[in-house]
């Protein structure tokens, strides 16, 4: 039997989100049912509603949850009724291209639900990240859910669906961060300050965060940064090489997702260093470098999708080292909120209030 639930919808460019009573399917082969326990508010649900993704309204929004499978389709063996999961938009499809090279961190083919959650009159909704989970119930494909320890709370546990996965991997799997080495992150929001903390993970004994707010610098150094740079009023790369004995560092992350930022990243870096984009430009940016700096620096300018995660294998392990206490997820939950409060977390992500707010339901 279909389910009616609340979920959080945007119904066109820039118009605040609104709450609507969605039809989530019963699970067919492959698909599962989850109950959403919590949701993270992460930037690029922002960009949805500004139509800075794509123009397939309408978006049902929220994508970095945890729940607990409530029915799953035919021929479902991964995970079971019951299940404690965290969603992941990386299901790997284990026969693309990628996946065939032994590489499905990269998959080009990822599995999402086959059904469409719709709005009552039919009308079928796009769910962010092929999740859309703020809402009461989510539908997926199976192999979005990732089972983990119960013993993590959901508000602190989900966000590893999207955006802290996303900062920590930039770090430890694209920029291959290694001990010892010099990091830089700019933009130091719920995914820069992730990536910071996976700086801190790999070993980096240098890590610099750059943001144009001094609130985000300072829970920044929380999170492990060693140096903190506003560069509102300073130029970042100066700053940079002056805190690295003139060289720039190892690995510089954007985590802002702006040709500035990204231009700033490319010449705080080393030579032969990494440049990793993490944060998301919109359609429109576009980027112009000397080929000769390009050539003459060396090393690698690479993107971040998910931070190159495996959900299979980094989720369980993100969540062991939280529950030994050794990574920090709760100093990400900045609020928690009801389904109603998201049009007022973008404005508190927008004015740089919160690291993440997280809606929280049954309380
Ligand atoms: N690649 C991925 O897989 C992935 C996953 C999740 C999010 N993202 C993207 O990462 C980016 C960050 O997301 P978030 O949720 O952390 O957003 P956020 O809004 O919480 O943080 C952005 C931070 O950047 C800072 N900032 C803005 N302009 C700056 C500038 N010119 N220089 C330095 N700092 C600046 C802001 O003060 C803020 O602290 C977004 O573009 C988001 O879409 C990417
Ligand atoms: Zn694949
Ligand atoms: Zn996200």
């Amino acid at each position: 039997m279909a389910h009616e639930v609340r979920g959080v919808v945007a119904r066109g460019k820039g118009a605040p989100v609104t709450i609507e009573t969605i039809v989530v399917p019963d699970p067919g082969p492959g698909e599962a049912v989850v109950d959403v326990q919590a949701c993270g508010v992460c930037h690029t649900d922002l960009h949805y509603r500004e139509g800075g993704i794509n123009d397939e309204f309408p978006f049902l929004l929220g994508h970095e949850a945890a729940g607990v499978v409530s029915a799953v389709g035919e021929g479902v063996t991964d995970v079971a009724v019951g299940d404690y999961v965290i969603l992941n938009w990386r299901a790997v499809c284990g026969q693309c291209r990628a996946c065939l090279k032994g590489e499905p961190q990269y998959c080009f083919d990822t599995h999402n639900a086959a059904q469409r959650m719709t709005l009552l009159d039919g009308t079928e909704l796009s769910p962010a990240l092929g999740i859309g989970a703020f809402a009461e119930k989510t539908l997926v494909h199976s192999g979005q859910c990732t089972k983990v320890d119960p013993a993590a709370p959901p508000a602190a546990a989900g966000l590893l669906g999207c955006g802290v996965m996303a900062g920590v991997g930039a770090a430890m799997n694209t920029g291959a961060v290694k001990r010892g080495e010099s990091v830089a992150v700019f933009g130091c929001g719920g995914v820069g300050d992730a990536a910071v903390a996976g700086a801190r993970l790999a070993g980096a004994t240098t890590i610099i965060a750059v943001d144009i707010d001094d609130r985000k610098l300072e829970w920044a150094r929380n999170m492990g940064a060693t140096h903190t740079v506003n560069s509102a009023g300073t130029d970042p790369v100066e700053a940079i090489r002056a805190l690295t004995g003139g060289f720039g560092v190892d690995v510089a992350i954007d985590a802002v997702g702006h040709p500035k930022v990204f231009e700033q990243a490319f010449y705080s870096r080393d030579l032969a260093g990494r440049v990793v984009l993490v944060g998301v430009p919109t359609p429109d940016m576009q980027i112009t470098l000397p080929a000769i700096e390009i050539f003459g620096r060396g090393g690698a300018i690479k993107s971040s999708w998910y931070g190159d995660c495996l959900p299979s294998r980094d989720f369980p392990m993100l969540i062991d080292l939280y529950l030994q206490g050794r990574f920090d997820l709760d100093a990400f939950v900045s609020e928690t909120i009801g389904l109603g409060d998201v049009e007022a977390a973008f404005e508190k992500m927008h004015k740089g209030e919160v690291l993440r707010s997280v809606v929280v339901f049954g309380t």
